[in-house]
């Protein structure tokens, strides 16, 4: 008889969900995860998706379990097909992620093998899911409830051998996760055009920081601290850059060195050390006209460094 078992997630595999989720989290990103708390509650919605979420139609979460084990886990997500729905997720099915231990010890342990034929089967079971559910496409990814970690990292080759198995190909594009300690950010100095001001306000994707040639925004940062729901203080410390643009007119003058100045020293009095920063690699352009090889090498000049690659946008061709 096998000794794998995929069945849906009881509330009592519940630590060994996380255990996995935080294993995976921490290849990537330097000592960050989620609580149990964190994890339970992304399986039941997720809020800072606001516009994606409400299309969501049903959640299922499967553990593979082997020798009493939590060995792989994986959450699907079905969108609903109503009006409301955008249209490419209008009667989607998603792998919202799926992990499992790649390693079992070298020398045989009869008791403890790695769990690559455990997550097999929880893949092949995703698959009949879908099929249940009669979805009109099939994504996967990697997004869990921890800052910075989504896709399929260039760490979990894994996971990305997995979908390649189950028929997933990679037809969307490749990002790149920075990371800056904010005490290596320099201050922000003399103004670099005369009579700039620096104005904060509530941003987009976090505080804004505008920089002021009169009434005129020329450019500004948008800074968000990151802690999505984390009871454990694990995460404190971090924020990410929610956006940050000079105007055309005023580019290669410093004023975007100058804000992340500022953010610097306002993210200094929040106690928030670690600044996050996200960029497309490959294609360079997001599609709406949007090239990101100036803002890498802005990046690169600001002292920040790439933590992971991760590439974004698996589908499956149904047959
Ligand atoms: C990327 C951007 C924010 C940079 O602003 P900026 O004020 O021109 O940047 P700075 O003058 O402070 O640049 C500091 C250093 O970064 C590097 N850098 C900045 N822009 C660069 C570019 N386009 N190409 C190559 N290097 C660049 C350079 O090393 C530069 O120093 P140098 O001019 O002495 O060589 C700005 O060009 C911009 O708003 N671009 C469009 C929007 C965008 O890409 N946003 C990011 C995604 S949300």
């Amino acid at each position: 008889m096998s000794s794998i078992q995929v069945r849906p997630f009881r509330r009592s595999d519940r630590q060994q969900l996380t255990d996995l989720v935080n294993a995976h989290a921490m290849a990537v990103m330097p000592g960050l995860g989620a609580s149990v708390a964190t994890v339970l509650g992304q399986l039941e919605r997720e809020p800072g998706e606001f516009i994606v979420d409400p299309w969501v139609s049903e959640r299922v979460t499967l553990v593979a379990e082997q020798h009493d084990r939590v060995a792989a886990a994986a959450h699907l997500l079905r969108y609903g097909t109503g009006e409301r729905v955008g249209a490419l997720y209008r009667g989607a099915g998603e792998i919202r992620w799926l992990l499992f231990w790649p390693e079992g010890p070298a020398l045989g342990n009869p008791y403890w093998s790695d769990a690559t034929d455990a997550a097999d089967a929880l893949i092949a079971a995703c698959i009949r899911q879908f099929s249940d559910w009669g979805v009109t496409s099939q994504g996967a990814g990697g997004e869990l409830p921890v800052p910075g970690v989504y896709g399929v990292p260039e760490q979990w080759p894994h996971v990305a051998a997995l979908y390649e198995r189950a028929g997933f190909v990679h037809d969307g594009h490749t990002e790149a996760v920075y990371l800056v300690r904010v005490a290596d950010l320099p201050r922000p100095g003399e103004p670099p055009v005369a009579g700039l001001s620096v104005r904060r306000s509530v941003g987009l994707n976090g505080t804004r920081l505008s920089a002021l040639l009169g009434e005129e925004a020329i450019g500004y940062i948008e800074v968000e601290v990151r802690g999505e729901g984390e009871r454990l203080p694990r995460n404190a410390g971090l924020a990410d850059v929610g956006n940050l643009r000079v105007a055309a007119a005023y580019q290669r003058r410093r004023v975007a060195t100058w804000l992340l100045g500022h953010a610097a020293d306002w993210l200094r009095l929040a106690q928030i050390d670690r600044l996050l920063d996200y960029a497309w690699l490959e294609p360079d352009e997001d599609g709406t006209g949007q090239g990101y090889a100036g803002y890498r090498a802005f990046l690169d000049a600001a002292g920040f460094t790439v933590l992971t690659r991760t590439r974004r946008g698996w589908t499956r061709k149904q047959h």
